[in-house]
């Protein structure tokens, strides 16, 4: 074959498509295809309207594509060409049955392993891709073997820990590439051959290998630290508004002790994203099933923790505009979980929205990347809110293409992603536009709330002394 080697990926969602492309770009000798069965996915990644927006993505899906990069529905037939078998599908929080709420749903990845069985004529590592709980390597082992035609498969732990808004950047020059095998002779040479794959670009000493177990449980482990120091400076800019403390100034002074380190220490609206809050509870149901409730709700206080961020930012809102919304018009900039991407899973953004309609405000939302079809299918999906069970949510919603337009006689103005373009908008003609007094909450302490101020904002930031109970701080 004119190939060294045969890759698919099943899945080409956020991890999927990025994670292929540059494999595609940096291995040319190895022919990598994406599949899919959504038909609408593979023909957003065949044009160049990519169906994720990520910074330098089309660049590179351009360079390798049609040269070793392809996009096919035809998972059959790929599965049968491939030497090794990436699963890297959707494993959201189940939303019901046993485990309700917690456990990672993992059905897609078994489809997944049943269509390897079912199709493959010859012997294929087959590796987990997608974030799943620990030991799962080991049902998708025995699905495997009920392959009829006596074909031998090694399944590795691979998971990916890029960041969305950063993904080309992350698997360009990541911290670590994680691998884990079976520790037999067949495991290991597994295990080899995806390492190299990697060694094509990735120092060796950057590639790590471990047992099984020890991989599946690392992806969960590093969520659930960043989450944690997320949560954790988020408790303290409760503090800070109450005492007069700066949230900013404490991370800054603590972040510069170098056993604590600088990042991840940003106090927010809450994290947001489709892995934080999901491998969370996948940790603490994993807890709860092997009976270490401490160790369960030791996790579940991060989340908790989340939920409370959110929630204090909707309070203040509504406390601060003379304890009631009911009929103002808010501008809220920013609907994506972070900036860089328009991602909208589990966007802090969304619980503040579903909120203040709560209270009856008319919201103007206005975000560089965000469809308005995707705000509301995320908002139906994870808040409950929708159509059919809200009267009247088009009129309450008004969704905008310019900034300035979307803050015009408002209220109140919310920043709730940290896209760079909010940092150097004109406030003072946002001021003039608005209704008086004029006010401005912070959610990203991405502002200037000195220079607001003096514009003649009333400005309410995450983390910062409250400006009615500390005047000149
Ligand atoms: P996604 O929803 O963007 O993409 C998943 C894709 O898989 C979809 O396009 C879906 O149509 C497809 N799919 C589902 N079942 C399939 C099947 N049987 N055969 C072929 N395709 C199928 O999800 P994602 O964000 O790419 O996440 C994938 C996995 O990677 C998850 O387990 C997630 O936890 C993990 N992960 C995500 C990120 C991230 O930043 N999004 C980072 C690290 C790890
Ligand atoms: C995360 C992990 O970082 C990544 O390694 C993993 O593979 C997938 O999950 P992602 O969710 O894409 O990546 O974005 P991340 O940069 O981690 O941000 C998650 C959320 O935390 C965002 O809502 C972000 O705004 C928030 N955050 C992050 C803060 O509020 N403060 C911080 O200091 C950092």
């Amino acid at each position: 074959s004119e190939w060294d080697l045969k890759i698919l990926c099943m899945g080409a969602g956020y991890v999927g498509g990025p994670t292929m492309a540059v494999i595609a770009k940096q291995c040319p000798k190895i022919r990598v295809v994406v599949g899919d069965i959504s038909q609408k996915q593979i023909d957003g990644w065949n044009s160049d309207n990519l169906p994720i927006y990520e910074p330098g993505l089309l660049e590179v899906v351009k360079e390798a594509r049609g040269r070793n990069l392809f996009f096919s529905t035809d998972l059959d037939k790929e599965i049968q060409e491939a030497d090794i078998v990436f699963i890297s599908v959707n494993t959201p929080t189940k939303t019901s049955g046993i485990g309700a709420g917690r456990a990672a749903n993992i059905k897609n990845c078994e489809l997944c392993a049943r269509q390897i069985a079912k199709v493959a004529k010859s012997d294929k590592i087959v590796v987990e891709k997608s974030t799943v709980p620990v030991r799962t390597a080991s049902a998708i082992q025995r699905i495997l073997k009920s392959n009829e035609n006596g074909n031998s498969f090694q399944v590795l732990s691979n998971p990916e820990f890029l960041a969305e808004g950063t993904a080309i950047t992350d698997l360009m020059n990541p911290d670590r590439v994680l691998i884990g095998g079976q520790q037999t002779p067949e495991g290991l040479k597994a295990a080899e051959t995806l390492a190299s794959v990697y060694a094509n670009w990735i120092p060796r000493e950057q590639i790590l290998t471990t047992n099984l177990w020890s991989s599946e449980l690392s992806k969960l482990v590093a969520n659930a630290f960043l989450a944690q120091r997320v949560s954790s400076i988020n408790s303290i800019s409760a503090l800070c508004e109450s005492t007069g403390a700066d949230v900013s100034e404490i991370s800054r002074a603590v972040g510069m002790d170098d056993r604590i380190g600088k990042r991840f220490l940003q106090s927010s609206v809450g994290f947001g994203g489709s892995c934080f809050q999901k491998d969370i509870l996948n940790l603490v149901y994993l807890c709860e099933t092997y009976g270490l409730q401490e160790c369960a709700d030791y996790w579940r206080g991060v989340i908790n923790m989340n939920d409370f961020q959110k929630r204090r930012f909707s309070e203040k809102v509504v406390a601060a505009m003379f304890n009631t919304v009911t009929g103002k018009k808010i501008s809220i900039l920013g609907y994506a979980f972070k900036k860089d991407t328009g991602d909208v899973r589990e966007t802090p953004s969304m619980f503040v929205v579903r909120d203040l309609l709560q209270e009856g405000a008319k919201l103007h939302i206005y975000d560089p990347q965000v469809s308005r079809e995707d705000m509301w299918s995320e908002m139906s999906y994870t808040c409950g809110v929708n159509h059919d069970n809200t009267p009247r949510l088009d009129e309450s919603v008004t969704t905008e293409d310019d900034v300035y337009k979307t803050c015009e006689g408002s209220h109140g103005v919310c920043i709730l992603t940290e896209w760079d373009e909010f940092k150097t908008l004109d406030f003072k003609k946002i001021y003039d536009s608005m209704a008086k007094p004029a006010f401005f909450f912070d959610g990203r302490l991405i502002c200037d709330h000195k220079a607001l101020r003096e514009i003649g904002f009333e400005v309410y930031a995450i983390g910062k002394p409250d400006p009615n109970k500390f005047s000149g701080v």
